[in-house]
Protein backbone atom coordinates (compact mmCIF):
# COMPACT_ATOMS: atom_id res chain seq x y z
CA UNK A 1 0.00 0.00 0.00
CA UNK A 2 2.54 2.45 -1.31
CA UNK A 3 -0.47 5.42 -1.65
CA UNK A 4 -3.00 5.63 0.27
CA UNK A 5 -5.54 8.53 -0.51
CA UNK A 6 -7.64 10.04 1.95
CA UNK A 7 -11.00 11.23 1.77
CA UNK A 8 -14.06 12.26 3.06
CA UNK A 9 -17.82 12.60 3.56
CA UNK A 10 -17.37 16.46 3.33
CA UNK A 11 -15.35 18.86 4.72
CA UNK A 12 -14.59 19.28 8.25
CA UNK A 13 -14.78 15.80 9.12
CA UNK A 14 -11.07 14.73 10.04
CA UNK A 15 -9.56 13.93 7.26
CA UNK A 16 -6.39 15.90 8.70
CA UNK A 17 -6.62 14.18 12.00
CA UNK A 18 -7.10 10.53 10.33
CA UNK A 19 -4.11 10.88 7.94
CA UNK A 20 -2.20 12.09 10.92
CA UNK A 21 -3.36 9.14 13.13
CA UNK A 22 -2.49 6.88 10.14
CA UNK A 23 0.84 8.84 9.50
CA UNK A 24 1.72 8.22 13.51
CA UNK A 25 1.03 4.83 13.09
CA UNK A 26 3.12 3.64 10.29
CA UNK A 27 6.20 5.62 11.90
CA UNK A 28 5.27 3.29 14.98
CA UNK A 29 5.90 0.70 12.77
CA UNK A 30 8.91 2.03 11.61
CA UNK A 31 7.44 3.08 8.15
CA UNK A 32 8.55 6.45 6.53
CA UNK A 33 6.20 8.93 5.55
CA UNK A 34 5.04 11.42 3.28
CA UNK A 35 1.93 13.77 3.41
CA UNK A 36 1.05 15.44 0.10
CA UNK A 37 -1.96 17.77 0.48
CA UNK A 38 -3.23 18.14 -3.18
CA UNK A 39 -4.77 21.56 -2.55
CA UNK A 40 -4.70 23.77 0.47
CA UNK A 41 -7.13 26.16 0.45
CA UNK A 42 -8.01 28.72 2.95
CA UNK A 43 -4.49 29.31 4.48
CA UNK A 44 -2.26 32.23 3.80
CA UNK A 45 1.03 31.52 2.77
CA UNK A 46 2.48 32.21 6.12
CA UNK A 47 0.28 29.77 8.13
CA UNK A 48 0.79 26.20 8.91
CA UNK A 49 -1.74 23.93 6.00
CA UNK A 50 -2.78 20.43 6.89
CA UNK A 51 0.28 18.66 5.50
CA UNK A 52 2.14 20.54 8.77
CA UNK A 53 -0.75 19.44 11.09
CA UNK A 54 0.09 16.26 10.25
CA UNK A 55 3.29 16.51 10.85
CA UNK A 56 3.13 18.51 14.06
CA UNK A 57 0.82 15.69 15.46
CA UNK A 58 2.41 12.60 13.81
CA UNK A 59 6.50 13.78 13.57
CA UNK A 60 8.91 12.93 11.13
CA UNK A 61 7.08 13.21 8.10
CA UNK A 62 7.67 14.70 4.88
CA UNK A 63 5.40 17.36 3.84
CA UNK A 64 3.83 18.45 0.09
CA UNK A 65 1.55 20.65 -1.04
CA UNK A 66 1.14 21.48 -4.74
CA UNK A 67 -1.24 24.91 -4.63
CA UNK A 68 -2.02 27.04 -1.70
CA UNK A 69 -5.29 29.39 -2.36
CA UNK A 70 -6.41 32.16 0.76
CA UNK A 71 -9.86 31.73 -0.12
CA UNK A 72 -11.75 29.29 2.15
CA UNK A 73 -13.20 27.55 -1.33
CA UNK A 74 -13.02 24.27 -3.14
CA UNK A 75 -9.70 24.23 -5.13
CA UNK A 76 -10.96 24.94 -8.34
CA UNK A 77 -12.92 28.29 -7.41
CA UNK A 78 -10.18 29.29 -5.36
CA UNK A 79 -7.37 29.35 -8.30
CA UNK A 80 -10.08 30.83 -10.51
CA UNK A 81 -11.01 33.90 -7.73
CA UNK A 82 -7.11 34.30 -7.22
CA UNK A 83 -6.05 33.79 -11.11
CA UNK A 84 -3.66 31.13 -10.45
CA UNK A 85 -2.95 27.98 -12.31
CA UNK A 86 -5.45 25.02 -10.78
CA UNK A 87 -3.88 21.84 -9.50
CA UNK A 88 -4.82 18.84 -12.28
CA UNK A 89 -5.43 15.44 -11.26
CA UNK A 90 -2.39 14.19 -12.84
CA UNK A 91 0.01 16.82 -11.18
CA UNK A 92 -1.53 15.14 -7.62
CA UNK A 93 -0.48 11.39 -9.14
CA UNK A 94 3.04 12.66 -10.51
CA UNK A 95 3.69 13.73 -7.32
CA UNK A 96 2.09 11.27 -4.90
CA UNK A 97 4.29 8.48 -7.35
CA UNK A 98 6.91 10.70 -7.30
CA UNK A 99 7.30 10.30 -3.32
CA UNK A 100 6.46 6.67 -3.27
CA UNK A 101 10.01 6.15 -4.88
CA UNK A 102 11.54 6.94 -1.45
CA UNK A 103 8.87 6.60 0.99
CA UNK A 104 7.33 3.19 2.19
CA UNK A 105 3.87 5.20 2.77
CA UNK A 106 2.15 8.47 0.92
CA UNK A 107 -0.77 9.58 2.66
CA UNK A 108 -2.77 11.79 -0.24
CA UNK A 109 -5.34 14.30 1.59
CA UNK A 110 -7.35 16.17 -0.91
CA UNK A 111 -9.56 19.01 0.10
CA UNK A 112 -13.67 18.91 0.99
CA UNK A 113 -15.19 15.71 -0.11
CA UNK A 114 -14.57 13.24 -2.90
CA UNK A 115 -15.94 15.13 -5.91
CA UNK A 116 -14.78 18.68 -4.97
CA UNK A 117 -12.97 20.03 -8.02
CA UNK A 118 -9.35 21.13 -8.30
CA UNK A 119 -10.03 22.21 -11.99
CA UNK A 120 -12.65 23.91 -14.38
CA UNK A 121 -12.18 20.84 -16.38
CA UNK A 122 -13.87 18.66 -12.93
CA UNK A 123 -11.01 16.94 -12.33
CA UNK A 124 -11.29 15.53 -8.62
CA UNK A 125 -9.56 13.60 -6.25
CA UNK A 126 -11.31 10.33 -7.30
CA UNK A 127 -9.41 10.92 -10.72
CA UNK A 128 -6.23 11.01 -9.18
CA UNK A 129 -6.76 7.83 -6.92
CA UNK A 130 -7.81 6.38 -10.69
CA UNK A 131 -4.54 7.76 -12.16
CA UNK A 132 -2.79 5.72 -9.24
CA UNK A 133 -4.67 2.96 -9.14
CA UNK A 134 -4.53 3.57 -5.35
CA UNK A 135 -6.83 2.73 -2.43
CA UNK A 136 -8.82 5.12 -0.55
CA UNK A 137 -10.16 5.85 2.52
CA UNK A 138 -13.33 7.47 3.20
CA UNK A 139 -13.82 9.78 6.83
CA UNK A 140 -16.62 9.93 7.78
CA UNK A 141 -18.99 12.20 11.09
CA UNK A 142 -19.83 9.44 13.82
CA UNK A 143 -23.32 10.88 14.01
CA UNK A 144 -26.84 11.11 12.38
CA UNK A 145 -26.46 11.91 8.35
CA UNK A 146 -23.48 10.10 8.01
CA UNK A 147 -24.75 7.10 6.32
CA UNK A 148 -26.25 8.65 4.08
CA UNK A 149 -23.27 10.75 3.40
CA UNK A 150 -20.79 7.92 3.66
CA UNK A 151 -22.69 5.74 0.85
CA UNK A 152 -22.90 8.19 -1.85
CA UNK A 153 -19.56 8.48 -1.24
CA UNK A 154 -18.79 4.64 -1.28
CA UNK A 155 -21.21 4.10 -4.78
CA UNK A 156 -19.21 6.99 -6.42
CA UNK A 157 -16.09 4.84 -5.22
CA UNK A 158 -17.30 1.61 -6.50
CA UNK A 159 -18.84 3.08 -9.51
CA UNK A 160 -15.43 4.38 -10.93
CA UNK A 161 -14.18 1.19 -10.07
CA UNK A 162 -12.07 2.37 -7.25
CA UNK A 163 -11.00 0.36 -4.20
CA UNK A 164 -12.38 1.72 -1.37
CA UNK A 165 -10.22 1.01 1.64
CA UNK A 166 -12.74 1.56 4.16
CA UNK A 167 -14.11 3.91 6.94
CA UNK A 168 -12.66 5.41 9.71
CA UNK A 169 -14.52 7.27 11.87
CA UNK A 170 -13.18 11.06 12.46
CA UNK A 171 -14.78 12.37 15.69
CA UNK A 172 -15.65 9.68 17.98
CA UNK A 173 -17.09 11.31 21.12
CA UNK A 174 -16.67 10.00 24.34
CA UNK A 175 -20.60 9.40 25.21
CA UNK A 176 -21.73 8.83 21.81
CA UNK A 177 -25.42 9.03 21.20
CA UNK A 178 -27.59 6.37 19.98
CA UNK A 179 -27.37 7.16 16.02
CA UNK A 180 -23.06 6.57 16.79
CA UNK A 181 -23.32 3.91 18.43
CA UNK A 182 -26.03 2.45 15.69
CA UNK A 183 -24.10 3.57 12.94
CA UNK A 184 -20.51 1.10 13.59
CA UNK A 185 -23.01 -1.49 12.42
CA UNK A 186 -24.73 0.06 10.01
CA UNK A 187 -21.35 1.69 7.94
CA UNK A 188 -19.78 -1.26 7.10
CA UNK A 189 -23.57 -2.57 5.72
CA UNK A 190 -24.42 0.26 3.49
CA UNK A 191 -20.55 0.96 2.13
CA UNK A 192 -19.53 -2.61 1.80
CA UNK A 193 -16.24 -1.97 3.35
CA UNK A 194 -15.12 -2.34 6.77
CA UNK A 195 -14.98 0.44 9.58
CA UNK A 196 -11.06 0.57 10.38
CA UNK A 197 -10.88 2.75 13.20
CA UNK A 198 -12.42 5.34 15.31
CA UNK A 199 -10.34 8.82 16.17
CA UNK A 200 -11.36 9.86 19.50
CA UNK A 201 -12.98 13.20 19.77
CA UNK A 202 -10.13 15.92 20.94
CA UNK A 203 -7.26 13.99 19.44
CA UNK A 204 -6.05 16.70 17.59
CA UNK A 205 -5.71 18.86 20.62
CA UNK A 206 -3.93 16.56 22.49
CA UNK A 207 0.02 17.02 23.33
CA UNK A 208 1.71 15.65 20.06
CA UNK A 209 3.76 12.67 22.21
CA UNK A 210 -0.05 11.69 23.53
CA UNK A 211 -1.27 11.73 20.10
CA UNK A 212 1.51 9.30 18.71
CA UNK A 213 0.58 6.95 21.79
CA UNK A 214 -2.96 7.13 21.30
CA UNK A 215 -3.10 6.89 17.25
CA UNK A 216 -2.22 3.00 16.96
CA UNK A 217 -5.59 1.98 19.32
CA UNK A 218 -7.76 4.09 16.58
CA UNK A 219 -6.92 2.30 13.68
CA UNK A 220 -7.51 -1.58 12.57
CA UNK A 221 -4.71 -3.44 11.42
CA UNK A 222 -5.18 -2.75 8.24
CA UNK A 223 -3.65 0.49 8.95
CA UNK A 224 -1.30 -1.05 11.03
CA UNK A 225 -2.91 -0.63 14.34
CA UNK A 226 -4.69 -2.47 16.63
CA UNK A 227 -8.50 -1.02 16.73
CA UNK A 228 -10.68 -4.14 17.37
CA UNK A 229 -13.93 -2.64 15.21
CA UNK A 230 -16.13 -6.12 16.95
CA UNK A 231 -14.64 -5.37 20.21
CA UNK A 232 -14.56 -1.64 20.08
CA UNK A 233 -19.03 -2.05 18.74
CA UNK A 234 -19.63 -4.47 22.24
CA UNK A 235 -17.85 -2.13 24.24
CA UNK A 236 -19.90 1.09 22.86
CA UNK A 237 -23.14 -0.32 22.26
CA UNK A 238 -23.40 -2.93 24.55
N1 LIG B 1 -10.87 13.50 16.52
C1 LIG B 1 -10.72 14.80 16.61
N2 LIG B 1 -10.29 15.37 17.74
C2 LIG B 1 -10.15 16.69 17.85
N3 LIG B 1 -10.43 17.56 16.94
C3 LIG B 1 -10.85 17.06 15.79
C4 LIG B 1 -11.03 15.67 15.54
N4 LIG B 1 -11.46 15.50 14.29
C5 LIG B 1 -11.55 16.74 13.79
N5 LIG B 1 -11.20 17.67 14.68
C6 LIG B 1 -11.18 19.12 14.52
O1 LIG B 1 -12.22 19.46 13.62
C7 LIG B 1 -11.75 20.36 12.66
C8 LIG B 1 -11.82 19.72 11.30
O2 LIG B 1 -10.98 18.59 11.27
P1 LIG B 1 -9.98 18.38 10.07
O3 LIG B 1 -9.16 19.61 9.85
O4 LIG B 1 -9.24 17.12 10.32
O5 LIG B 1 -11.06 18.22 8.88
P2 LIG B 1 -10.80 17.96 7.37
O6 LIG B 1 -11.78 16.91 6.97
O7 LIG B 1 -9.36 17.65 7.18
O8 LIG B 1 -11.19 19.32 6.67
P3 LIG B 1 -10.64 19.97 5.29
O9 LIG B 1 -11.63 19.61 4.24
O10 LIG B 1 -10.63 21.43 5.59
O11 LIG B 1 -9.27 19.43 5.02
C9 LIG B 1 -10.33 20.75 13.05
O12 LIG B 1 -10.37 21.93 13.79
C10 LIG B 1 -9.88 19.58 13.88
O13 LIG B 1 -8.92 19.94 14.85
MG1 LIG C 1 -7.96 18.68 6.23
Amino acid sequence: MPVLVITGTGTEVGKTVVTAAVAATALAAGRSVAVLKAAQTGVRPDEPGDAQEVARLAGAVTTAELARYPDPLAPATAARRAGRPPVHPHEVAERAAKLATDHDLVLVEGAGGLLVRFDAAGGTLADAAALLTAPVLVVAPAGLGTLNATELTARELRGRGLDLAGVVIGSWPGEPDLAARCNLLDLPDVTGAPLLGAVQAGAGALDPAAFRTSAPRWLAPRLEGVWDAEAFRVRESP
